[in-house]
C-alpha cells in the first residue's frame, strides 16, 4: 500500500466514523479517575480525529494527541473544541514518541495493533515505565483468532500473553470481544479484540 493510499484510506475512516462516541475504554478509565486531577495529562497514542480526545478535553484532562496522520491532527483541530482546553497535536508515530514523565493516562485505542510485534512490545515498555503508580492504560489490542492476524506490520496477542503483559497492573476491565461484522470501510472481518483498562500498581 502506497503512502497517499494508505492516508486516503484513514481520511475515508474518519469521515465514516465522524460524531461516535468515545470508546468504553476511555470512559471507564475516566470515570475510575473521578474529578481530573489537578496535574491530569492523558496521552491518546494514534488518537484520529479526536473520538476519545474530545471527552479526555471536556473532562477538564491537557491533552497530548499523537497520530502518524498529519488529516488526523487537522480534523481534530477543526473540531469544536472546549473553550480554554489544553491540547497539543503532535505527528508522529506513536511506537516513536516520547512518553513524558507526569502522564497519568495513556489511552491508545484501535491503534497498538497497528504496529509490528517489536514496535508494540516496545511501545507497551515505555508505557508501563512511564506510568506512576494508580495511572491508567486503556485501549484495544487484538487477539490471535482476528482475521486480520497475519497481516505484516501489525501484533496480535493471545488471551494469556495479554494478561501477562498486565502483569503489575490491576486490570479493571479485560474485554473480550471475538464476532463476525464488517469494518468501518464495510468490509467483511471476524473480531477478535480485549478491551483493556488497567491500573499501574
Ligand atoms: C483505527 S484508528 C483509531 C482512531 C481513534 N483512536 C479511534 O478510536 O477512533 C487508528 C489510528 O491510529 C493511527 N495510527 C496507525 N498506526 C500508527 C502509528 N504507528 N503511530 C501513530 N498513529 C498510528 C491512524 O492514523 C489512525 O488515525
Amino acid at each position: 500500500m502506497t503512502e497517499s493510499s494508505r492516508s486516503a484510506g484513514w481520511a475515508a475512516y474518519y469521515q465514516q466514523l465522524r460524531d461516535r462516541p468515545p470508546r468504553k475504554t476511555l470512559l471507564a478509565a475516566l470515570d475510575a479517575f473521578g474529578d481530573a486531577p489537578p496535574d491530569a495529562l492523558v496521552m491518546d497514542l494514534g488518537c484520529g480525529d479526536g473520538r476519545d480526545v474530545i471527552e479526555e478535553l471536556r473532562r477538564g484532562w491537557k491533552v497530548i494527541a499523537v497520530d502518524a496522520e498529519p488529516e488526523a491532527l487537522r480534523q481534530l483541530q477543526a473540531r469544536n473544541l472546549p473553550e480554554g482546553c489544553d491540547v497539543t497535536p503532535v505527528n508522529a508515530r506513536l511506537e516513536e514518541v516520547p512518553i513524558p514523565l507526569g502522564v497519568r493516562l495513556v489511552n491508545s485505542s484501535f491503534a497498538m495493533p497497528l504496529c509490528e510485534p517489536k514496535a508494540f512490545h516496545r511501545t507497551w515498555e515505555r508505557i508501563r515505565e512511564a506510568l506512576p503508580p494508580g495511572g491508567r492504560f486503556s485501549g484495544q489490542w487484538y487477539g490471535p483468532r482476528d482475521s486480520w492476524a497475519g497481516r505484516p506490520g501489525m501484533t496480535f496477542v493471545s488471551r494469556e500473553e495479554a494478561l501477562g503483559l498486565l502483569q503489575g497492573f490491576e486490570v479493571e476491565m479485560f474485554g473480550e470481544e471475538e464476532a463476525d461484522g464488517v469494518t468501518p470501510r464495510g468490509n467483511a472481518k471476524h473480531w477478535h479484540i480485549f478491551h483493556i483498562v488497567a491500573k499501574k500498581l
